[in-house]
């Protein structure tokens, strides 16, 4: 995959996802625009691309996803340094409370769905048109909404979560009928069991404490459970993640659009929704 001198824009670039993201398309080439809430966290990702990565061009926005004003202030603060955006991962999120429905705080659920939904909203309308305004090219412009399998089975205690997703899903699809006549292809990927690290154990041990009847009381079989429900019987990587997304972002897929790709535990399938 090809993605030398072309230019990226990546939410939650101070996470998980984003900061590998962020590390993985610099190696490949690409000129990197990392926008993080997090302006600590935002400046490690830019560290440690620099330090694996010399030579590589990025560009670190403070910028929080809710808020249209910063976002656009962003997206042009990208134009101006790289002048075009050919890829944007929508990647930022939040997971909220690991709380049943009966216990569910509703300004919780409010915060999840700002941030998932309108904060994905928001980037992606800002990306898009950016994209329409540069024009029709031979190779299409992508963009890559990280939803989740919470939004295709309902994750149990995690209601403001699985419905944010669910909504990622279907902003998926309409948005890719929208603006496919622009060359512009919107595409989701579900990750299912990211692990190892931190936010593995700290999810297990929250699902653990939920007292959803669904969940035993002890992490470890916590655990043991959820990986004993996945095909290939193992957590699936962040590497798999990033592989999933660059190919949705490469022109191996330029036909490709309003398709939500499952990395379930590293069973990767397509299913279009
Ligand atoms: N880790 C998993 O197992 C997993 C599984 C399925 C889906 N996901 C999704 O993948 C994405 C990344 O997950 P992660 O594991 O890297 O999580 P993470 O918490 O490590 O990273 C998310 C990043 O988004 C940032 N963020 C939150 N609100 C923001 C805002 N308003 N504006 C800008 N940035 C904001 C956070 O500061 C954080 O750096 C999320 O959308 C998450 O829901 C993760």
């Amino acid at each position: 995959m090809n993605f030398q001198d072309k230019t990226i824009i990546i939410t939650g670039a101070g996470g998980n996802f984003g900061r590998d993201g962020c590390i993985y398309f610099a190696k490949q080439g690409a000129k990197i625009a990392a926008f993080e809430v997090n302006a600590e966290t935002l400046e490690e990702t830019a560290k440690l691309v620099k330090e694996q990565v010399p030579g590589a061009k990025i560009l670190c926005q403070p910028c929080n996803v809710t808020d249209a004003a910063n976002v656009k202030a962003a997206v042009d603060a990208v134009v101006a340094e790289f002048k075009t955006i050919d890829m944007c991962w929508n990647n930022a999120g939040y997971q909220g409370h690991i709380t049943p429905t009966l216990q569910y705080d509703p300004v919780d659920f409010a915060r999840v769905m700002n941030i998932n939904v309108t904060g994905m909203f928001i980037v992606l309308q800002a990306v898009a048109k950016k994209m329409e305004a540069q024009g029709k090219r031979d190779t299409t412009y992508s963009i890559v909404n990280t939803a989740s399998v919470a939004g295709l089975h309902g994750t149990p205690a995690m209601v403001a979560y699985s419905s944010s997703k669910a909504a990622v899903l279907a902003m998926t699809v309409s948005c890719s009928k929208d603006l496919a006549p622009y060359g512009i292809r919107v595409n989701a990927i579900s990750p299912a069991l990211i692990g190892p690290g931190f936010m593995w154990d700290r999810q297990n041990e929250l699902h653990a404490s939920s007292g959803s009847p669904y969940y035993s009381r002890d992490p470890e079989t916590v655990a043991k459970n959820k990986v004993n429900d996945v095909p290939m019987k193992r957590l699936g990587t962040i590497q798999e993640v990033i592989q999933s997304v660059a190919f949705l972002l490469s022109d191996q897929s330029s036909y490709t659009t309003g398709t939500n790709l499952v990395v379930d535990g590293g069973v990767i399938s397509g299913l279009k929704c």
